[in-house]
Formats: C-alpha cells, sequence, structure tokens
C-alpha cells in the first residue's frame, strides 16, 4: 500500500468543516488563535513520513503521532466533555491513551510505551484533530457571552499546552532522527549552513572565549527589590504566580549565551574528567552515561561535528552550545570561573529586554550566532535559541496553590527534582515565551534545546 500523505488526511477532513458563523467577534478570534495554532502543529509535520511518526527513541520523547491526538485529547476532555451538552467520543479508549499524567481525569496508558502503538494510525490520529476541531468550532460558533466566559481560559490554556507540545514534538524527532545513521533532515534549506570549512582535523586553533564571535561581557546590577512573577494581565501559568516581591543581591550577567567554540576549551581542558568541577550527582552521570561533549556531538576525522534537524554537519563555534544539562552547565560555569544565574536573576535582567530572537516560527530549528554587534554592554538573546539554565530549584511561588481538580495537575505536582530554565528556545513560538515565563527539567536532561548563560558575584 503506498503511504497516504500526512497532509492529505488532514486537508480532506479539514474540507468537511462547516462554515461557522461565530455568534460573536470574541468567539470568532478565539476560533481563529485556536485553528492558528493547531494548524501550524500539522505545519512542524509536513515533511514527515507515516513511518516517522510512530517512534519513540527514549522514556522521554513521545511519537509525532502521540502529540497530535494528546493536544486534541486536551480539547476533547476540558472542553467538550465539559460543556459540549450530548457530547461523546467517537472511540472512548482515546481517552486512557492519550491522557498523560492528568490522574484526576482517569487512568492512562504507560509512556515509556507509546512507541509500540500502531494504532490508531497516522491518518486516523489526524482524523480524531479534524473532528475534535469540527465540535469545537460548533461549540463556540453557537456559544453565548456566559459560556465563552467558561470555555475562553480552557480554550486558552489548550492552545498554550499544544504550543508546548509543538516544541516537544520538535525536539522529539531530532532525537528519533538522530538514531539513524542515515541522518534524516527535518527540514533544509532554511536553516542557516555553517562555516563553509569544517574545523581542522586534530582539534582547534581558537580556544579563545568569543574568538569567532561577538565577545563575552558582563553587565551589572546593582541589589534591588523587584517584583517576581506575572502581574496577571494577559495568560500565564499558575507556576508564574503569586507575583511577589524578592531581594536580589548585586550581581554580572553575561551579554550572551555561551557558545560552541567556549564550550571546546572546555572539552579540551579535560573538562569532562576533573571531578572539581562537578557536582557530586552530575559527576555520577557523567561516568554512567560516558558523557564527553554535548548531546548530538560527535568526533570525526578529529573535529567535532552535531547532528541538527538540518542534517550532520561541522560544529560552528560561533552558536549557543546546546543539548547540555544542568550538570555540564553548572560544570562549565565552575570551569569558567564563574556560575548559573538564579531565575530571580534573570528575570530582573529581562525586564529590559524586549521579547524578539530566533523562535520556531523562523524555522531554522537550530540556534544562531550573535552578529559580531553583540558587544556593545547589552544583554542578547535573552530570548529564543536556547533555554537557559538557572541555579534555582524548581518550587512553587510563596503562597501558591495549585487548583484543584485536573488542571491543578499542569505545573504544582512537578515542583521537586527539576530545575528552572528561562527565555525559550529556538523551538519556542515566540506567542508563547514570557518574561516570567518558568521552564522546569531533571538536571540530567539534555534533549530539550537548552544552553548556558554565566553569572557572576560582584568582585
Ligand atoms: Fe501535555
Amino acid at each position: 500500500m503506498s503511504p497516504v500523505s500526512a497532509e492529505a488526511a488532514t486537508d480532506t477532513v479539514a474540507a468537511k468543516r462547516p462554515d461557522f458563523h461565530p455568534g460573536s467577534g470574541r468567539a470568532e478570534r478565539l476560533l481563529t488563535r485556536f485553528h492558528q495554532i493547531r494548524d501550524f502543529t500539522s505545519s512542524l509535520c509536513a515533511g514527515l513520513e507515516p513511518e516517522d511518526y510512530v517512534v519513540q527513541s527514549m522514556p522521554d520523547v513521545s511519537p509525532t503521532k502521540w502529540h497530535l491526538a494528546h493536544t486534541t485529547w486536551f480539547f476533547e476532555t476540558f472542553i467538550l466533555k465539559k460543556f459540549s451538552p450530548g457530547y461523546r467520543s467517537e472511540i472512548p479508549q482515546y481517552a486512557y491513551l492519550f491522557n498523560s499524567y492528568y490522574n484526576a481525569a482517569g487512568d492512562m496508558h504507560r509512556r515509556d510505551l507509546r512507541g509500540l502503538i500502531s494504532r490508531p494510525t497516522v491518518r486516523e490520529a489526524q482524523r480524531y484533530r479534524a473532528s475534535i476541531d469540527w465540535h469545537v468550532d460548533n461549540l463556540l460558533s453557537s456559544a453565548d457571552e456566559r459560556l465563552l466566559d467558561e470555555i475562553e481560559p480552557i480554550l486558552i490554556l489548550g492552545i498554550h499546552h499544544e504550543q508546548q507540545h509543538q516544541e516537544l514534538l520538535v525536539t522529539d524527532i531530532k532525537h528519533v532522527f538522530a538514531q539513524n545513521p542515515l541522518y534524516p533532515v527535518f527540514r533544509d534549506g532554511r536553516a542557516r549552513v555553517a562555516a563553509a570549512t569544517a574545523p581542522k582535523a586534530g582539534g582547534r586553533s581558537s580556544a579563545t572565549p568569543g574568538s569567532q564571535s561577538s565577545p563575552l561581557q558582563f553587565v551589572d546590577f546593582d541589589e534591588a527589590t523587584v517584583e517576581i512573577g506575572h502581574d496577571g494581565h494577559g495568560f500565564s501559568y499558575d507556576n508564574e504566580g503569586p507575583r511577589h516581591r524578592a531581594l536580589v543581591p548585586s550581581f554580572s550577567l553575561a551579554s550572551r549565551p555561551v557558545t560552541n567554540g567556549e564550550y571546546m576549551a572546555f572539552i579540551e581542558d579535560n573538562g569532562y574528567a576533573r571531578p572539581e568541577f562537578w557536582l557530586s550527582l552530575g559527576w555520577m552521570t557523567v561516568n554512567e552515561q560516558r558523557w564527553q561533549a554535548p548531546l548530538y556531538w560527535k568526533k570525526h576525522d578529529g573535529a567535532w561535528w552535531n547532528f541538527t534537524l538540518s542534517g550532520f554537519r561541522p560544529v560552528d563555534e560561533s552558536e549557543p552550545v546546546t543539548h547540555v544539562s544542568y550538570f555540564e552547565a553548572d560544570a562549565y560555569a565552575n570551569w569558567a570561573g564563574a556560575r548559573l544565574p538564579t531565575e530571580f536573576e534573570w528575570e530582573r535582567a529581562a525586564l529590559d529586554c524586549p521579547i524578539e530572537g530566533n523562535f520556531v516560527e523562523d524555522e531554522s530549528f537550530h540556534p544562531r550566532a550573535l552578529s559580531a554587534s553583540g558587544g556593545d554592554g547589552r544583554l542578547h538573546q535573552m530570548f529564543g535559541d536556547v533555554w537557559e539554565w538557572t541555579r534555582s530549584a524548581y518550587s512553587p511561588y510563596p503562597g501558591y496553590r495549585a487548583a484543584p481538580g485536573a488542571l491543578g495537575e499542569y505545573n504544582g505536582k512537578f515542583m521537586c527534582n527539576q530545575y528552572v530554565l528561562r527565555g525559550g528556545s529556538c523551538a519556542t513560538s515566540r506567542s508563547h515565551i514570557r518574561r516570567t515565563y518558568r521552564n522546569f527539567f531533571q538536571p540530567e536532561k539534555r534533549w530539550q534545546f537548552t544552553g548556558i548563560r554565566l553569572a557572576r558575584d560582584p568582585r
């Protein structure tokens, strides 16, 4: 049987979408936003073949097909089942297969077994998406203002939830493709091509930090009591509040993230073999996992190459280093005579920074080097490119309480054994990130676009 184009299947069902006549401009606005986000998910899959959609390369990775269905399940479970009278699931078993971690929403399939599920097929998962979209269209189009008041916050949450899964879809398919010796290309052309010549065999001659990129500077901040957390205007996750005052002692923050070239100097100085730089747990992990470089790096004829979503290519020394764990970020900072910033320092410093940068909409799917004009004493690349590890444990802000019910499980129950990351990455949507946004991962994780920005105490 010839493979059926994923897009074609979506289009067929999308064509059946009714001409909806929203009862108010508000419903129309919400539906426009809803469809934009849903369509962007589909567009990310444009170059994938059905075989690509089903692989789970490690327990942290979910198959693309699962992301498509799970984000759909979210709208079905928390909007249609709640607000659409007489709504009945076409396939009730999807509730079990595509629930991720919401205990209050019922039992769920094991996360590490998601790659064993060949049915529903990719096509059926896409039909499920189109069917739920159709029902959401109908519900919102006929909803009065009172019902919209109830639905809107959950729909907006579902939209942000889907944007989070778009980022995971990108990082997960990167991990899937990286297992394949053919090194499939997810998207080529758009991504900036690395320096035309590969690094010289036998090592590099430019170990000096910043030698090929804009010079690394430190920007000073005086001690201040600052407002931390979201101010309540517009959407935020519950973990960004309550807004509260925090004393932030004086500190300095690096003007840009650490580059591949700088990180190579750490590798060449035997950084991965010197316990004095590492946390005890990090040292155990490095030895168990035999880490010698960031994830996706390989030595090839004496030079470092890395797998990107545009294929396997020489490491570009001027790009921000990415796919490093908290342990590696912390060890690098120690080696460099610096430290990682706290999330409060980061948020304070980001106050004056515009939310612009290299986001998923740019479709380079890879962090970009800062142009030479970066050495101007200001902060650069605070948003986009790479998530920045902070040394702050992911814990509740003073006064935080998770909401009751399933949606209260969204963030609160993960506030243990993880670190906060800030600023978004090249796989994050620009409309998804905020100055107060708190991402979080366990310290050994490195399949996300995670990077390093250094901080220092006053000298
Ligand atoms: Fe989810």
